[in-house]
């Protein structure tokens, strides 16, 4: 064996990557075995520690003294071709048994050529955006010899103070699980042993969206019935699209941490999933269980955050630490170490690192390709949402004499890639001021002004913007969040503009003049004021390095904004947690009977509910029809519906299908998505769609864990959002009826 991984690495170093392709899967058994049986106790408990870089790539000495003794499984955020090949031959070359590291990156939404936030993908409601995005990053991500990714984040999130609810699909598991897949399918391939990709990580395992009050970290409180039917699906999309990491996540569940929650990770990932793939605890979790009030020490934690079926300890050392004694005491058995290590050793052998351990230093020159730039650009121009555009102001003609840019985001090129930028740069991206000046005309004059800053003060600016506006025939007015405000600890608790924006987009809209707004955001924000105040809001979440320019593509009409709201935009904070999957209760809102569920300051509804996005032409959605008024439960039912064009420009729409389970033994959601599909269409143009609806649609997990269609009504809405659209309804018959 030993001699056989040393011919490999030569191989290899010869020929960097010609030599691979996925082995058979016995192959990958046997070899785990084989391996597993060579090693101590000490180079097993190696393989389970993963330890972080330095934050700009670095590997630390340390590093390479534990991979020379054979017990560093895993690094993060190191990074580089260079880097990475000089830390991984102390381990290949100059440990007992030659086993590869295995590098980990957060490569999010991008790599160097930095993507739209991946909420702003999922406003595309396109997966395969996500998908592509995904394939870029992998390629750029490997080229600069990283081989694991800390995503797809599949986390549903339902409370848009959340700061990471930037960083997953939003608030609808059938929306989420769509682009898990293909985030997955994007990352890894069919083969994540290709040089060209990297091996994915479904994140945060479990419920971790779920934060009480939205407050990162915060623990929660979910029903299995609601963790089965919201929080998993995209989990469970993603083990069937074949990831091959899981995260274990921050958050206590229920009063149990989830990492070392033997439910989640052990009975449904592993029992019932049959994922064979390997968990990594998140960032010092494993620590953090003493901090939970979980165990009350160190050793304590390791044992149960291990036996519970975190495989790989990130950054803390307990396992390590406490391994050793916890064996010798029989506290914790050896074949519960044995497992993890099997798992972590299959998922290297598949990724090919025993066979191509290195980077190609080579291959690192090519990031930030122009078809990379070209891929990000048609990304955010696909994922932006028209929330309003009143008297058509939008899109604006590119030959007016004077355009004034306003605000404190139109020159920011941070704000434009958000949280998680991997190793995209600021320097790199467009800004949204220098998109807009390369896509007017020559012969217009652009002014820009700041106005104010993102929070904090500025009547000053407020006063120069004024000025240049009144010399101007239009405006464009840049508001939202800086780059810190969403992700990771960015909760906040007013999702209102921050600082004096609102206030500057009351002043300029004063003047009368056509102005429209663009935001950049990683949330939804509640946007009441801003509404009543501006005709024209496009939401442009962060869209990455080509921002810039994707914004003056949709601004000056070269395309036609036709994303959906991915999660739902509040009047106000207090409404928060909005979802529009919610169930009915017994008094639903009915704004004319005060004994009803809502509040008395607010509408129940939201300002733009889920599955909303105007367009620069109109659709119109005709001739719904059902091929059956009733199926058996294991039936299928077929939905067709027509979307004609019937405006001036060519547009894509979104037709989505929802269905409600009108009675079931777990009350159902007043809506649920159960299928979407974006169709372009030029003037004129009609198409019909057709869905189809079968158990996988129409069921759900009961109260006993169990995944079933119940007999009954449904009633089924086609429309251009969750609000609205043409209403059906058909029985579900017992089977046999
Ligand atoms: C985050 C994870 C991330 C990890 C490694 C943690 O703080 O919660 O999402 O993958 O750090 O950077």
């Amino acid at each position: 064996m030993h001699g056989f991984i040393l011919a490999a690495v030569c191989l290899t170093l010869a020929t960097p990557w010609s030599a691979w392709g996925a082995l058979p899967s016995a192959d990958v058994e046997r070899r785990v075995e084989a391996l597993l049986r060579r090693m101590t106790v000490a180079e097993k408990l190696g393989q389970l520690q993963q330890l972080d870089g330095e934050a700009e790539g670095a590997a630390r000495p340390e590093h390479f003294d534990l991979a020379r003794q054979g017990r560093l499984g895993s690094v993060l955020n190191v990074r580089g071709a260079r880097r990475v090949n000089e830390l991984q031959k102390a381990a290949v070359e100059g440990s007992r048994l030659n086993i590869p590291i295995l590098f980990g990156f957060d490569v999010i939404h991008g790599y160097r050529t930095v993507f739209p936030i991946p909420l702003a993908e999922a406003a595309s409601f396109d997966p395969a955006v996500a998908q592509r995005d995904a394939a870029v990053a992998a390629d750029e991500a490997s080229a600069a010899g990283v081989r694991w990714t800390f995503a797809p984040m599949v986390d549903i999130a339902r409370d848009a103070r959340w700061g990471r609810i930037a960083e997953g699909s939003g608030e609808d598991p059938y929306l989420g699980s769509a682009l898990a897949r293909a985030r997955v399918q994007g990352f890894q391939g069919l083969d994540y042993s290709a040089p060209d990709k990297v091996l994915a990580c479904a994140k945060h395992w479990a419920a971790y969206g779920a934060a009480e009050a939205g407050r990162d970290y915060n623990t929660t409180e979910v029903s299995e019935s609601t963790l089965r039917n919201v929080y998993f699906p995209p989990f469970r999309a993603a083990v069937q699209a074949g990831v091959g990491t899981f995260m274990s996540a921050l958050n206590d569940l229920g009063g149990v941490p989830s990492s070392a929650n033997p439910f989640t990770l052990t009975q449904v990932l592993r029992k019932e999933w049959g994922f064979d793939g390997f968990v990594v605890s998140d960032y010092t979790s494993v620590q953090e269980l003493i901090a939970h009030g979980f165990v009350a020490d160190g050793s304590e934690a390791a044992r149960k955050a291990l036996s519970a079926g975190v495989d790989m300890e990130m950054v803390s050392r307990l396992y390590g630490e406490h391994g050793p004694a916890l064996f010798k005491a029989k506290r914790l058995s050896e074949k519960v170490l044995d497992e993890a290590v099997r798992r972590i050793l299959r998922v290297k052998f598949r990724a090919g690192l025993f066979e191509r351990p290195y980077a190609d230093e080579a291959r690192e020159k090519f990031l930030l390709s122009s078809e990379n730039l070209r891929a990000a650009r048609e990304a955010a121009g696909r994922s932006m949402v028209l929330l309003r555009n009143k008297d058509g102001v939008l899109p604006l003609a590119k030959d007016l004499d004077v355009l004034a840019v306003i605000g404190p985001l139109a020159e920011d090129k941070a704000a434009l890639l958000g949280a998680w930028t991997g190793d995209g740069r600021a320097q790199d991206a467009v800004s949204i001021l220098d998109g807009i000046r390369a896509a007017v005309s020559p012969k217009t004059q652009v002014m820009f002004a700041r106005g104010c800053e993102v929070q904090g003060g500025g009547s000053e600016g407020i006063a120069q913007a004024l000025e240049i506006a009144r010399k101007s025939r239009a405006v464009i007015l840049v508001l939202g969040e800086g780059p810190d405000m969403s992700g990771e600890a960015s909760s906040r608790s007013d999702i209102g503009l921050p600082g004096r924006q609102l206030e500057l987009a009351r002043r300029l809209a004063a003047l009368g003049l056509p102005t429209a707004v663009v935001l950049v955001n990683g949330r939804p924000l509640a946007l009441t004021g801003l509404a009543e105040a501006t005709l024209a809001l496009l939401e442009a979440w962060q869209p990455g390095t080509q921002g810039g320019p994707a914004v003056a593509d949709v601004l000056f009409g070269g395309v036609n904004p036709g994303g959906k709201l991915p999660a739902t935009f509040p009047r106000s904070v207090g409404q928060e947690p909005l979802y529009y999957n919610h169930k009915s209760t017994g008094r639903p809102t009915d704004e004319t009977n005060k004994y009803t569920s809502k509040y008395l300051d607010v509408p129940s509804s939201p300002l733009y509910p889920f599955g909303y996005g105007l367009s620069y032409t109109d659709f119109v959605l005709s001739d719904l029809s059902l091929s059956a008024g009733s199926i058996p439960v294991d039936g299928r039912l077929k939905v067709s519906v027509q979307v004609e064009n019937n405006g001036r420009r060519a547009g894509d729409e979104v037709v989505q299908l929802y269905i409600r389970d009108l009675a079931a033994s777990v009350a159902r959601p007043v809506r649920e998505l159960k299928g979407f599909q974006r169709v372009s269409l030029a003037p004129g143009e009609a198409r019909v769609v057709e869905f189809e609806l079968g158990p996988e649609e129409l069921g759900f997990y009961a109260l006993d864990g169990r995944f079933q269609v119940e007999p009954g009504r449904f009633h089924l809405f086609v429309g251009d959002s969750s609000v609205g659209g043409l209403e059906a309804s058909f029985m579900v018959l017992p089977r046999g009826s």
